[in-house]
This record gives structure tokens, sequence and C-alpha cells, in this order.
């Protein structure tokens, strides 16, 4: 990415979003992740807006952005886990799932009736103006239909999502490139729900011992974290992992500089081998692959080291069958 992007949104445009959010209305904004279709969480009619404007099932418990640890402590219990991992990594791409306080406002369809809240204090410095301007909590999914790629460009939103929101807010295209990573720190020990940028190998350098993402264990894995459906991420066009060749029609999501011959139209997430690189421009990849003349995708494999186990949990959800 050699463009700089804007890093603030100037005054009338910071009001009208959250005077939206104020009103019960939706805004798409960017964070580094992906692009987030937020409201305001304690507002029910707002939230369930969401739903509607993604057609998402309601079933999959929502994500709260705040500005920082002191605001989330209206709605969430910390722990001294989830204090060690804040010091850490936040803000950044890493969601801490934390025990609901008793008394907080936010409504019960962002935590899907549960006892838990997902709580995100995003890096990205327009996401944290707004979230300052609004200095209360935003309901934000991914800001596509359900069971699509999550957007990493404006562009991607207006194209999923333009007919259906009043505002979407520009802020370039996602550093990471990828959803956050989530954990459960509601007990003593740390449980990864949503691998990501914030790594296995990271977190247990700060928690200890990590257990085993659910997303890789089967059908425990959708009731701990019901957005890790097998086919959350899906492109159109069907997916096949691992190609080490190309069949006729095929178009290739190559990986590294030694890329096999023939594909009808190519992708290289990354020349160099370099996986930070490969996230940030996997789900860009992916869309534009889809809208190719190809008749189908062919992925190269991935290293499972580091990020690189985020991008194979992506490639393998977009390729389940559905
Ligand atoms: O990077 C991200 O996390 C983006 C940006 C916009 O912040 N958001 C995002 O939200 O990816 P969404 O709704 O597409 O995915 C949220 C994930 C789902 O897998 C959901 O099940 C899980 O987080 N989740 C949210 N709250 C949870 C909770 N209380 N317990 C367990 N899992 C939870
Ligand atoms: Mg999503």
């Amino acid at each position: 990415m050699n463009q700089s992007y804007p890093q603030a949104i100037d005054v009338a445009l910071q009001d009208h979003a959250v005077s939206l959010w104020n009103h019960g209305g939706l805004v798409a904004f960017p964070t580094e992740t992906v692009y987030g279709l937020g409201a305001d969480a304690r507002n029910g009619e707002a939230v369930a807006a969401i739903f509607t404007a993604k057609d998402r099932p309601r079933f999959n418990p929502l994500i709260v952005h705040v500005a920082t640890p002191e605001i989330s402590r209206r709605y969430v219990q910390w722990s001294p886990l989830a204090e060690a991992l804040a010091a850490a990594f936040l803000p950044g791409p890493l969601t801490l799932v934390l025990p609901k306080r008793p008394d907080s406002e936010i409504h019960d369809l962002v935590s899907a009736g549960g006892a838990t809240l997902g709580i995100r204090i995003p890096a990205h410095p327009i996401a944290q103006q707004l979230l300052r301007a609004f200095d209360g909590p935003i309901a934000a999914p991914s800001a596509n239909r359900s069971g699509r790629i999550s957007p990493t460009t404006a562009a991607h939103v207006q194209a999923e999502l333009g007919d259906r929101i009043p505002l979407i807010i520009d802020g370039g295209p996602c550093q990471v490139g990828l959803e956050s990573t989530v954990v459960d720190c509601s007990g003593e020990s740390l449980t990864v729900l949503r691998s990501g940028a914030i790594t296995r190998e990271m977190l247990a350098r700060v928690a200890g011992p990590v257990a085993d993402a659910p997303a890789s264990a089967g059908e425990g894995a959708a009731l701990l974290s019901p957005g890790q459906l097998a086919s959350h991420y899906a492109p159109e066009k069907p997916l096949r992992l691992n190609a080490t060749s190309l069949t006729p029609g095929e178009a290739l999501l190559a990986f590294g500089p030694n890329v096999p011959q023939g594909a009808v139209h190519i992708i290289n997430l990354s020349a160099t081998g370099d996986l930070i690189e490969a996230a940030a421009n996997l789900f860009a990849a992916l869309r534009a692959l889809d809208a190719s003349p190809a008749t189908a995708i062919a992925a190269m494999s991935i290293p499972q080291t580091g990020i690189g186990e985020a991008i194979n949990d992506r490639l393998s959800r977009a390729s389940a069958p559905r």
C-alpha cells in the first residue's frame, strides 16, 4: 500500500455519523481489520436494523466497539488475564469475550441472549475518532451481507449495502484485512474462538498456554462462537485449496515467487511470500477472482505459521460446501 489515506474525517462528517448513531441509524466505518456496520448497542431497534441490512441470522452475537478500555468497564467485567492482553495488544485487532455486567445497558440482541460480550477497541484512527465522539458502545459486525466475504474497502461496502444504509465512511483499504482475533477470557484460561492478526504465538507470550481454536474442532466451534459457521466467508465460485497446477477455466490465488502456469486470471497475495501482506490482500483478491471470467478459483497453499493460520481458516471456510 503506497498510497496514504486520511487519518481523520472532518468534524461535519463526524457529527453526521454520531447523530445517525444517536438516532438509531446505521453507519459503516473503517477499522484496521475490516469495515464494520455500526449501531448503538443499547438501542434494540438499531441493532435489529443491522441484522436486517445484513440478512443475518439472529443467533450470532455482535462485537461491541468502544474507544478505550475505560469505556468498556461500563459494560463488562475485566479479569487480570484481560488486563494483560489489553496492555499488550489494545487498541488493536483483538476482541475480548468477557462477562457482561448485570447493570450493562447493552441490548440482549447484541449478546444473542448470552452472559458474555465481545469487546473490541480498534486502532484505526477514524474508528477511534468516531468512537470517542460517540462515547458509547457501537455494535458492529463486518459490513457485508451475511455469508459473504468481509469488506476491506469502502467500495466493497457500497457494493454490498450501499442501497440499504445512509452513510459509509471511507478510510481507505484496511491494513490488516482479516477480522479480529476473538478470544474468550471470561474464565481463567484463554481460548481462541477466531484466529486473526494477533496470533496464537503472540497470545501465548502474554497469557501462557492457549486452548485450541474451536474452528478446527468441528461442531463445538459453532456453539462457542456462532459466527464461526463452516461456510461463513464465501465467494460465489467454487474454491479449491492447495493447488499446485491449474485445470482449464480456473483463476489462481497465488502466494510466493513460484507460481504454476495456465491460469485464466491470477492474483498473487504476496510475490515475496510475506504473510502479513497476503492477509491484507486476501478478501479483495477473492472478490476480484470471483468477479473474473474464470469458472472456479484455485488457491496455492499458505504456510500455517503466524497469521497464516488465520488466512488458512478463512480459505477453508470459503471453500466449504454450502
Ligand atoms: O474485526 C472484526 O472483528 C470486525 C470489525 C468490524 O470489528 N467485526 C467482525 O464482526 O468481524 P462479526 O460479527 O462479523 O464477527 C464477530 C465474531 C463472530 O464469530 C461471533 O460469533 C463472535 O465474534 N462473537 C461476538 N460476540 C461473542 C460472544 N459474546 N461470545 C462468543 N463469540 C462472540
Ligand atoms: Mg462477519
